[in-house]
């Protein structure tokens, strides 16, 4: 960790105004409506119907950050923000982005939140109902996600494993990395309404609507996950986090239930080492879970404690990087 001095702590003391620049500029368009072009600040604000004056201090902050450039009045986006925040698509952060401008809002409420404890019943769920904010959200996910589900394509054995389901799968960007891994297996999606509208259009983008099957399945608000049984795999990818430990515990045993003996779980989740104080990744994400869940960060130990009660076996654990501990069980 670098030594904490003044520059250091006046950046984290004022980041919430870099960030809120970069998430302000984002949710108005500022980035795509630059495009690849130069602009004056009054074009920008004509086009996306803003206010002259705070558009062309806005404008300037950005040039500040480096997010954009500015030569005789005319502003332009600086080259690695036209890869990353003019267009939705490969490669790109924008969604991620809004995502983040949406959580902007719990944020505020942190230091209340520490001194009262958090909300009794909160879920994701708010986030999860408003439909701009879910497929911001989901294809966020996609974003942000892909990478990791290559990486466990090529990190798990797939061999044999012929139905596959991914509970609370998102996007579906595992099945869709690991369909090029294995060309046997079919999987289920299993998510609620509003995800799977955004799902649909990554399995269709991808062309795998024969072998990416998706099914609504509120899993807290029903006995079993009703998405059929004798699956040889199934996944939860960053799931259990945002939820309290009993809910956890009741999800992990409702999968066990749909597989086949024998068959493997297999769980995605931003953990904690044991130590409790390490990586810093799940460190802060847990502070994210805090202001806008029930959920938090967990280790392995908490988490094959909960495999345990439900009756899996061969607990397995290896962490693939920073965000992400893979643990592997078997029915
Ligand atoms: C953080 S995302 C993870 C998505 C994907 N598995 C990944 O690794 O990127 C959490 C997912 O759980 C789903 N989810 C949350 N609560 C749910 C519930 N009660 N029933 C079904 N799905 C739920 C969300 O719609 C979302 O797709």
């Amino acid at each position: 960790m670098p030594e904490i001095n003044q520059d250091r702590l006046i950046s984290m003391a004022a980041g919430f105004q870099y960030s809120k620049m970069l998430l302000a500029a984002n949710e108005l368009g500022i980035f795509r409506e630059l495009g690849g072009k130069s602009r004056t600040a009054a074009e920008v604000a004509t086009a996306l119907r803003l206010d002259p004056e705070a558009a062309g201090i806005l404008m300037g902050g950005l040039v500040g950050l480096g997010l954009l450039t500015c030569k005789a009045g005319r502003y332009a986006n600086a080259p690695d923000v036209k890869k990353y925040l003019t267009a939705e698509g490969d490669g790109s952060m924008v969604c991620i982005t809004r995502h983040m401008n949406h959580l902007y809002g719990n944020w505020g409420s942190l230091d209340e939140i520490v001194r009262k404890g958090r909300p009794k019943r909160r879920g994701p769920r708010a986030l999860l109902d408003d439909r701009k904010h879910n497929r911001d959200f989901i294809c966020g996910m996609f974003e942000i996600g892909m990478g990791t589900a290559k990486l466990l394509a090529q990190n798990i054995d797939l061999k044999g494993v012929k139905k596959m389901a991914d509970i609370g799968g998102g996007p579906a960007q595992y099945p869709i990395a690991f369909s090029q891994v294995n060309p046997e297996t079919q999987f289920v999606v299993a998510d609620l309404p509003n995800t799977l509208k955004v799902a649909r259009e990554y399995v269709k983008k991808f062309g795998l609507t024969k072998r990416i099957k998706l099914m609504e399945c509120a899993f807290f608000d029903v006995k079993d996950l009703g998405i059929g049984e004798d699956y040889d795999m199934a996944l939860l990818s960053q799931v259990l986090h945002a939820e309290d430990d009993r809910k956890c515990a009741e999800l992990i045993k409702k999968t066990y239930r749909i597989l086949k003996p024998g068959g493997r779980l297999v769980i995605n989740e931003n953990a904690l080492n044991e130590d409790r104080v390490s990586p810093p990744p799940p460190l802060i994400f847990a502070v994210n879970m805090l202001v806008g869940t029930s959920g938090r960060t967990f280790t392995v130990k908490e988490m094959s404690r909960w495999l345990k009660d439900a009756g899996f076996k061969a607990i397995k654990s290896r962490r693939l990087h920073e965000r992400s501990v893979i643990i592997e069980a078997e029915k």
